[in-house]
């Protein structure tokens, strides 16, 4: 199949691109580089440099290679930042992601994967959190993945498209050729393996939350079972009738921020530096995924789940990548 994966320089983008060229896939990057690297898009994929709001790229790029699909990565990711400036994440996630949707109307493409995310249901009222609960962000950047759900919900009604919603909780890990090498970077792995190298040292946000050790719980998963999952999604649009599917992708259970340090020191074989700080507004004791629906549907499980291996691999993609993928362009 050929498929369009936008975000493709980018860290779940590229992973994802290399798995379905490897599955025997025709893969075509879009990316504008804002966040992405030339060096991430896997060899075998033709790269497209520019916006998924740029109506007559998309147009150009949907058209001229005769796309069937496209997995939809592309967006800004950074929740402090959306908080600043609401209007870059809306035009981004938003308005940049309805004139990809039109653009993939007028080119009769009708099926498409969503990078959605689990900050569409804010602070739950419980957990694990299933797919039925109510979407309730508390920040801009869940928000606009709701928005761009919500318009998946009556495009595909309206227009005849086959949409899934892939909703990651905290992604980890590397494949080997490709690492996460966010910048800046606001997620707990990579930056207490960065503490390791002499960066900042880690600040635990609260010790003293309704958990066994008082820390937050988080439910990772490993950037290879999300790539699995992307691959059986876009399967999915194929065989499933007209409509929006909206799936959970977590490993169905959580790490508190104490066992995340435990097990890097463990993998590193050094204490990780850090300091206790006071809790951080908006962070709920848990988030952990009930991942059923995505098994049964996609017919998909994690296989790499335990911290040892998300954080072993992150770790290993780290001292052979001491500059990540080097210079921005
Ligand atoms: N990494 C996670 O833990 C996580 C968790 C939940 C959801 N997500 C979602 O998954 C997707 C990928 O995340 P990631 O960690 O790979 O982020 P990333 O920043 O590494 O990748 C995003 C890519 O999109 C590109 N991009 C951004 N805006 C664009 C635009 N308007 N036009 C074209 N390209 C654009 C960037 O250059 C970058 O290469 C995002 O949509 C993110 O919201 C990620």
């Amino acid at each position: 199949m050929r498929v369009l994966v936008t975000g493709g320089a980018g860290y779940v983008g590229s992973t994802t691109a290399q798995r379905l060229i490897e599955a025997g896939h025709e893969v075509v990057v879009l990316d504008s580089l804002v966040h992405g690297y030339r060096e991430a898009v896997p060899n075998g994929a033709e790269l497209v440099v520019g916006d998924v709001g740029d109506r007559a790229l998309v147009d150009a790029t949907l058209k001229g290679h005769s796309i069937e699909a496209v997995l939809h990565c592309a967006g800004l990711i950074l929740v402090g930042e959306s908080v600043a400036h609401p209007d870059v994440y809306y035009r981004a996630n938003v308005v940049g992601g309805i004139e990809m949707l039109e653009a993939m109307r007028s080119a009769g493409v009708r099926r498409i994967v969503f990078s959605s995310s689990a900050a569409v249901y804010g602070a739950p009222e419980t957990t694990p959190i299933e797919e039925g609960q109510a979407l309730r962000p508390i920040n801009p950047y869940g928000e606009t993945k709701r928005a761009f759900e919500g318009s998946l919900d009556w495009y595909t009604r309206a227009y005849r498209m086959s949409a899934v919603s892939l909703r990651y909780f905290n992604v980890a890990g590397s494949t080997g050729e490709r690492g996460e090498d966010h910048r800046p970077e606001t997620h707990l792995i990579p930056n207490v393996l960065g503490a390791v190298l002499g960066g900042p040292p880690i600040r635990i946000f609260g010790n003293d939350y309704p958990t066994p050790d008082g820390t937050c719980i988080r439910d990772y998963i490993h950037v290879d079972d999300l790539a699995a999952a992307h691959a059986a999604a876009l399967q999915l649009t194929a065989s499933s009738d007209d409509g929006h599917t909206p799936l959970n992708l977590g490993s169905g259970s959580g790490f508190s921020v104490l066992e995340v340090l435990k097990a890097a020191e463990s993998v590193v074989g050094k204490p990780i530096p850090q300091e206790q700080s006071d809790r951080r507004a908006g962070d709920p004791p848990v988030l952990v995924a009930s991942n059923g629906r995505a098994r049964d549907v996609l017919g998909w499980e994690p296989r790499h789940g335990s911290l040892e291996e998300m954080i072993g691999s992150a770790w290993r993609w780290r001292v052979a990548h001491p500059n990540g993928y080097g210079t921005r362009e």
